[in-house]
């Protein structure tokens, strides 16, 4: 197992999609790295980035970047999209902390955000990628009012993020409590499932969704 994670690992450096830590493409990517100018979608904490491949194949008009810190799980993501040839699909390794290094403000147009671990400790608040801290990461690199799509089946981590954004004065634009019992939510939110959402809802969880305009201000919350 140890040994097939290095193979992915050193395989992940190679691929001419992936990225480890590529600052150097930061204000970039469109010129350097896509050749084109059509906006920028991140899909953070990937994992195996099926969002990342399905909505790149979905949406042509659009370059998609999965970003993960584990290379070996892009890994899977990486080589379905060169096998499908997708010139509008990338992957990158770095921490969502520093996604500033790596990309200038306003140089991505819209984020994902897929099934991050919920750290349901309030002694680990601060690492839940919806806590305020987070949002500030994102407003580095989004525009004002930039568009964020976020899918759980974490009962806890959902209801922490809506009491939030009531405190931060955010409306989101669209709550689904239950993606695949109803018939709300968009096709690409309904028909693509990461591994963890398999995972999951085969434990019986209940799939929740929300789409929400992040705000170039915040105020501070205690
Ligand atoms: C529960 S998994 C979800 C993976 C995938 N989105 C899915 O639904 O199958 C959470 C992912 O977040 C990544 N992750 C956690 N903290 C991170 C951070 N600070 N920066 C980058 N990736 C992170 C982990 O490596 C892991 O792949």
């Amino acid at each position: 197992m140890a040994k097939d994670k290095l193979r992915r690992f050193a395989e992940f450096l190679n691929f001419p999609n992936c990225f480890d830590y590529p600052k150097h493409l930061k204000g970039k990517w469109k010129q350097e790295y896509f050749k084109n100018n059509n906006p920028i979608v991140l899909e953070l904490a990937c994992g195996k980035g099926e969002y990342t491949v399905a909505l790149a194949a979905a949406f042509p008009e659009k370059n998609f970047i999965g970003i993960d810190i584990k290379s070996n799980r892009m890994w899977v993501g990486a080589r379905m999209a060169l096998a499908a040839k997708q010139e509008n699909a990338a992957f990158a390794r770095l921490i969502i902390e520093k996604l500033e290094e790596h990309f200038e403000k306003g140089e991505v147009s819209e984020i994902w955000i897929t099934f991050p671990d919920p750290f349901p400790k309030d002694r680990h608040e601060k690492h839940r990628l919806t806590h305020p801290r987070f949002l500030k990461v994102y407003q580095e690199v989004l525009p004002a009012n930039g568009l964020i799509n976020f899918k759980t089946d974490d009962d806890g981590l959902f209801n922490y993020t809506e009491e939030l954004f009531k405190q931060l004065g955010i409306a989101p634009i669209q709550v689904v409590r239950d993606v695949h019992g109803t018939e709300e939510a968009d096709a690409y939110v309904r028909d693509i499932s990461t591994h963890y959402e398999k995972l999951f809802r085969g434990r019986g969880r209940t799939i929740k969704f929300m789409k929400f305009l992040l705000p170039a201000q915040l105020p501070e919350v205690k």
